[in-house]
């Protein structure tokens, strides 16, 4: 088997921070949040070569840095990459945070800004913004951050962010500053990112709309001479095979009810003016018959899930292939998961990373195989009739 990726990408695992389960829109199977569980997923990403975990943010879910600071000792070399709403926050409160918990895990935390979707929930929070708003404050609030994690004595008078000779004390250890990645799509996002930002996130639409949007941001990114880096969030169902794996698919829905995703689209169009999630929904437009919008992109996640709603269905080799196809536009970092969490961690593993060049577990020394071990002291050692080797007793 020849690996589609001559190098390897960046690969992120994701944190379920509201809850796992095999199953969606059911209670079946139910996984809740717990500081057990989640270290059982970030400690299994850490150990088999994922590059970190996106660890998202919202009502819903439990507060990703206070979460990132829960997990992180448990694992060696994950990096954390937290969402942040940045109208949830100063930007010395953040840098504060930010600079900590990189020091802390050795530089292992990278910050996703989320200046957010949802008018509602954005009101609950105490952010009376709209949308493009919401960009200006966002667009302000990392200039200032970016000066502070850099060192700088920071004086500065926007319309949203008011600071004078702030300061941080504590460098972070990757400089000049933590990397800041980004998601979004409409206009004011593809701005912020372009102009301020390290890498762009974007969620997996068909090859030809990605491309379109990287091509926008390249575009702005290039008119200020930046250059930015490229990402995709996506689910994966990987089987043995492709029939296998949109068995799986189907299997993921079969519990969901038509009236669960007819409830969950409405309060999408009224609750959100997130037009990465218009794009989301436009792709499925509710209906359950007509999931593989590109092939092999399955958009039946997004009928009950807000966000990432896509996933890649195949078997290793298919998905490879698709995600080359991505690669290929110059995106080097995906951001991936899979239901349960848990046990999709091990077989995207098990099953892709041959296929990515991702080779070597990281975390430590692994012990060595058993087969080498056997090989120096000859063949029956693990035999069922052999005793156990003992050490040489006087007797
Ligand atoms: C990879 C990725 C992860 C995101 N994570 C979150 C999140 O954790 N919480 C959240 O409220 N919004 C999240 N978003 C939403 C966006 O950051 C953005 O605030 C929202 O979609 C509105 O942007 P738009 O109208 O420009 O598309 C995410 C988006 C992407 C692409």
């Amino acid at each position: 088997m020849t690996a589609i990726f001559s190098n390897p990408p960046e690969f992120f695992w994701f944190l379920p921070t509201s809850g796992d389960g095999p199953y969606l829109g059911s209670d079946i199977g139910h996984r809740p949040v717990s500081n057990r569980y989640l270290r059982e997923i970030a400690v299994a990403a850490d150990r088999l070569g994922y590059t970190g975990v996106l660890v998202p943010t919202g009502r819903h879910c439990e507060e990703p840095w206070i979460t990132a600071a829960s997990i992180a000792p448990f694992t060696e070399k994950l990096r954390f990459l937290l969402a942040v709403r940045t109208g949830l926050y100063t930007p010395a409160l953040l840098s504060r945070q930010f600079a900590a918990l990189d020091r802390l895990t050795g530089g292992r935390i990278l910050a996703n800004i989320v200046p957010g979707g949802s008018a509602s929930e954005m009101t609950g929070d105490g952010i009376f913004l709209d949308h493009d708003a919401r960009y200006d404050h966002a667009a302000e609030f990392c200039t200032v951050l970016k000066r502070l994690l850099q060192g700088e004595e920071v004086t500065f008078h926007g319309e949203h962010i008011h600071i004078e000779r702030g300061r941080q004390i504590f460098p972070p250890v990757q400089r000049p500053h933590p990397p800041l990645y980004f998601g979004g799509s409409s206009d004011a996002a593809h701005k912020l990112v372009a102009e301020q930002l390290d890498a762009y996130l974007s969620w997996a639409e068909p090859v030809a709309d990605v491309a379109a949007k990287i091509a926008d941001v390249r575009a702005r990114a290039a008119r200020v001479g930046r250059t930015i880096r490229y990402g995709l969030r996506v689910h994966l169902i990987v089987r043995e095979t492709d029939a296998e794996a949109r068995a799986a698919a189907e299997k993921l829905i079969s519990h969901l009810s038509d009236e669960t995703i007819a409830r969950t689209q409405a309060a999408f169009r009224t609750q959100s003016d997130s037009e990465g999630q218009r794009r989301m929904a436009a792709l499925h437009q509710g209906r359950r018959d007509k999931l593989e919008i590109a092939p092999n992109l399955w958009a039946g996640v997004g009928l009950v899930r807000g966000g990432a709603g896509t996933a890649l269905v195949g078997s290793p080799k298919t998905v490879a292939t698709r995600l080359k196809e991505y690669a290929d536009l110059g995106i080097d970092t995906f951001v991936t998961s899979g239901y349960p969490h848990l046990e999709e961690t091990y077989r995207v593993a098990e099953l892709l990373f041959p296929y990515l060049g991702i080779t070597s577990p990281r975390g430590g020394v692994e012990p060595a195989p058993i087969a080498d071990y056997v090989s120096t002291v000859g063949p029956g050692v693990l035999s069922a009739q052999t005793p156990p080797l003992r050490v040489a007793s006087a007797s």
